[in-house]
């Protein structure tokens, strides 16, 4: 079983999506995925109602997602860590604690754009066209992410 987690602030925006998009491209025989926020001020709570709305127009449910705080011992549990953006990366590799450890550490966008460090932008304060563009870029990138780890 390959385990693999995406992380972003609030856990309800942007991971949510990439949780529920990469889930839709694996079999979940073979594939964990989860999310989790570095913050932790929403922790409990459904996704916003944007992602659920977006994830919903594209056939992936994303009501049953509670968010809750990344933690060290999920250096342990997963295989891969993906984050959204640099603050992401640098809060994650803070709480690292060992270079095995960092090593599963990856912006995800450097997935489809390599050493760019691109990063999946926050919608929270922002339209619904925001949820929409996070939408196109994670479905983009995990297409890739979901081809390497069947291969
Ligand atoms: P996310 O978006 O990191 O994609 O879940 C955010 C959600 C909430 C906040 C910031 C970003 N916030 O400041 O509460």
């Amino acid at each position: 079983m390959t385990k693999v987690l995406m992380v972003c602030l609030g856990n309800i925006c942007r991971s949510p999506l990439a949780e529920g998009i990469l889930q839709s491209k694996l079999s979940l025989e073979s594939f964990f995925v989860d999310s989790a926020g570095t913050g932790d001020w929403h922790i409990g709570s459904q996704p916003d109602k944007r992602s659920i709305a977006v994830a919903k127009k594209y056939n992936i449910d994303l009501t049953t997602q509670r968010a809750r705080q990344f933690k060290v011992k999920d250096f342990d549990t997963f295989d891969r860590i993906y984050v959204m953006d640099r603050s992401n990366y640098d809060n994650v590799i803070k709480l690292a604690p060992t270079n095995e450890a960092k090593s599963k550490v990856k912006l995800i966008l450097n997935e489809i754009t390599p050493g760019q460090n691109t990063e999946v932008p926050d919608p929270y304060f922002g339209g619904e066209d925001g949820f929409e563009h996070v939408y196109q870029l994670l479905d983009e990138v995990c297409n890739v992410i979901a081809k390497d780890l069947k291969s």
